[in-house]
């Protein structure tokens, strides 16, 4: 659904500017305006077709990227490459999943505080991407036992290799909504604020009782969190802190 929504928001833009840029003052309808008119015409389809956010990056540079490279005449093998490698890197984001976007060193830091704080002996980060929490958490706390979850192809291969000298990380190639999430003290998420009402969901009853629940950047709607760690990183990343209790 997510891709159909994505062409048809692509499409409506083409149509609008192949009809509008002909009508425009000679001064104004070079190829600039084109790509203009298609670009904020495709992002206004796909805002009232409510896809997500980062959708809107996707649809400004779709057509200029797509002209760019066919001037470059490239052979198609770097498509077929750059092609491959997209999709084993944003592996369910066509279907919705969260893309990959790292946490700072900032962020990493402070999850370590909070390790140590909680004297916590199981971790758990849901959607780990190529290891930017684990494998340093790995290193500085070698008695906690980490499982990293995450279901892109390319970037588990990567947290794989990064995390192969620590016998106290272990990476998980799989969707994080099968993950066991009563085994962890603590458990940190940096995913989108569309799967947070469906993750307070499943987690409230899932998680153990005290164990503590750090979500990245998004609350979870309706949860009073116990703490909210500002981070000094640049995109002044709040830590929303939620203690279980049922
Ligand atoms: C915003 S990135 C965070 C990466 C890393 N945790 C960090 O903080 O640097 C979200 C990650 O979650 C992964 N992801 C999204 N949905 C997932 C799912 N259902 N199961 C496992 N991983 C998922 C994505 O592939 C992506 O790598």
């Amino acid at each position: 659904m997510t891709l159909y929504k994505a062409l048809l928001a692509q499409l409506f833009g083409l149509i609008t500017a192949i009809g509008i840029n002909p009508l425009l003052p000679i001064a104004y309808s070079g190829l600039e305006s084109f790509l203009i008119l298609q670009s904020s015409t495709a992002m206004l389809c796909s805002t009232l077709l409510h896809q997500r956010r980062w959708w809107l990056i996707i649809h400004i540079l779709f057509l200029p990227s797509a002209l760019t490279l066919h001037s470059l005449e490239l052979s198609a093998h770097w498509y077929l490459l750059t092609l491959i490698l997209l999709t084993l890197v944003f592996w369910g984001t066509i279907k919705g999943d969260v893309p990959l976007f790292l946490s700072s060193t900032a962020v990493v830091d402070s999850v370590s505080q909070f390790i140590t704080k909680e004297s916590a002996q199981h971790f758990a980060e849901l959607g780990a991407g190529i290891g930017t929490i684990t494998v340093p958490l790995a290193q500085q706390h070698p008695q906690l036992v980490i499982n990293a979850w995450e279901r892109a192809p390319l970037p588990w291969a990567i947290n794989v290799w990064r995390s192969r000298h620590y016998a106290n990380s272990r990476c998980y190639r799989g969707d994080l909504w099968n993950c066991d999430f009563n085994q962890y003290d603590v458990i940190f998420a940096f995913l989108s604020p569309a799967v947070m009402p469906e993750l307070g969901a499943k987690l409230q009853t899932a998680m153990r009782p005290g164990s503590l629940l750090i979500s990245s950047s998004f609350a979870i709607p309706d949860w009073e969190p116990e703490t909210i760690k500002q981070v000094n990183d640049l995109a002044k990343t709040q830590l929303y802190c939620y203690r279980i209790n049922y």
